[in-house]
């Protein structure tokens, strides 16, 4: 079966639109995008649709490459006292002159509507409700639950260790108490942990899970996306390889990219919370 994110997405983004128009005062979602690398426009665009679908306000801040961390910074102090300004969001990667922790401290973790500063991942280790979850990994846990797959007590494989994905993935599923294997570039017989999961989120970038899954039942959610040799987008997952031994595959396009999207709207939305 295949986990339709892009379907799920919509709903996602109806719920959010729904809730957005009973608010007494529209949110406002500051994306500050850095230089022109082309992917990031392209998700940065992708967000400023997904925005106005749900009568979300959203500025898009272009800055050059050449822009300070001094700059940066201010710019960001500036968005945290701005009370008009509900989210503030810092599209990654920075070019390598800018420190992305100390930019990413920077940001009000309630106006953190990546999750992604040391409050919000700290609140999620131990247990504190975060004011915002990291988007990939709260849609995934969204695609999940709308396709009603068990989480408790699943043997759950998560490739990859990144901040963005990889490691609140893991805090995620551990919330929701399955057993959970992090995986990475040092990992050993990776192929033998993929083949006996229940679940496998990989998001690594690079074709890397290729094999027949030991459970028919298990659940594949791909999280990378890349070109290709041929230049066509794809995903970690050999889909035709794995698709025909597992129970639940997500597509890449339409997978986890729409949820991605949905989930930053629905933490957009929240800030009235
Ligand atoms: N770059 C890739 N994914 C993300 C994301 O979820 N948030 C931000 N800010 N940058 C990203």
């Amino acid at each position: 079966m295949i986990l339709d994110g892009k379907s799920v997405s919509i709903k996602v983004l109806e719920l959010v639109r729904d809730k957005v128009s009973t608010l007494p005062k529209l949110p406002h979602l500051v994306v500050i995008l850095i230089g022109d690398d082309p992917a990031s426009k392209i998700y940065v665009k992708n967000k400023q649709i997904a925005a106005q679908k749900v009568g979300i306000k959203s500025t898009i801040i272009n800055l050059p490459d050449s822009i300070s961390e001094e700059i940066l910074l201010n710019k960001i102090k500036e968005y945290n006292e701005d009370s008009d300004i509900t989210g503030i969001l810092v599209q990654l990667p920075l070019p390598v002159h800018i420190d992305k922790n100390k930019v990413v401290t920077a940001i009000s973790p309630k106006k953190d509507v990546d999750g992604f500063t040391p409050e919000n991942v700290g609140r999620l280790a131990i247990g504190l409700e975060p004011y915002f979850y990291p988007a990939t990994p709260q849609g995934i846990i969204m695609l999940l639950d709308e396709y009603k797959i068990p989480i408790e007590g699943a043997d759950a494989v998560v490739i990859g260790r990144s901040n963005i994905v990889g490691k609140p993935m893991a805090q995620m599923l551990l919330k929701r108490n399955a057993t959970v294997t992090v995986c990475h570039s040092y990992t050993k017989n990776l192929e033998s942990k993929i083949k006996t999961a229940d679940i496998v989120i990989s998001a690594v970038g690079n074709k890397i899970v290729r094999c027949k899954m030991d459970k028919k039942n298990s659940v594949i959610v791909d999280v990378g996306i890349f070109k290709d040799s041929n230049g066509r987008l794809t995903g970690d997952v050999d889909f035709d390889l794995v698709s025909s031994s597992a129970g639940y595959i997500s597509p890449v396009p339409g997978g986890v990219g729409p949820m991605t999207i949905a989930s930053l709207m629905y933490n957009a939305s929240k800030v009235y919370e």
